[in-house]
């Protein structure tokens, strides 16, 4: 059965460029209740521990240099089938394929700076949520 939770960060390129409000009111327009946020900035360490999963594709060391490179947002959200639905909200990892109407289409810039992660399933949702989030910091 699919999960009510999903994980997501805006990332150092949305959150330098002040596009925070515009997509966190696409996710509320789309039905996604915030359950957990921070504004926040990962170590390198961090960055490298989340992202773990991808530590031997040959853009891992990009990808932990620039996000942690900033501030971002962390969130919990909330909605029926919510990791399904919040990857299509957000569109392609690639903006030259994101879809009209997608966040990564609206706001990313590239592979890389492509404003916006989403987990890619229920079990990491919940691995994601808890790497940011203690059971206090959930409502
Ligand atoms: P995200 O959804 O946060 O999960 C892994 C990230 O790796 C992905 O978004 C992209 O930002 C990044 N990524 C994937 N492929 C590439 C690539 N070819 N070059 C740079 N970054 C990439």
């Amino acid at each position: 059965m699919a999960g009510k939770y999903t994980f997501t960060m805006i990332k150092p390129d949305a959150v330098e460029k002040n596009n925070i409000g515009g997509i966190l009111e696409m996710m509320n327009a789309a039905g996604f209740r915030v359950v957990s946020m921070k504004l926040t900035q990962l170590s390198a360490a961090k960055a490298g521990e989340f992202y773990a999963v991808h530590s031997e594709r040959p853009f891992y060391g990009e990808l932990v240099e620039f996000m942690s490179s900033g501030p971002i947002v962390a969130a919990i959200l909330e909605k029926e089938n919510a990791v399904e639905d919040f990857r299509k909200l957000i569109g392609a990892t690639n903006p030259a394929n994101a879809e009209e109407g997608t966040i990564r289409k609206k706001y990313a810039e590239s592979m890389g700076k492509n404003a916006v992660h989403g987990s890619d399933s229920d079990e990491n949702a919940m691995i994601e949520g808890n790497f940011f989030f203690s059971g206090l910091e959930r409502f």
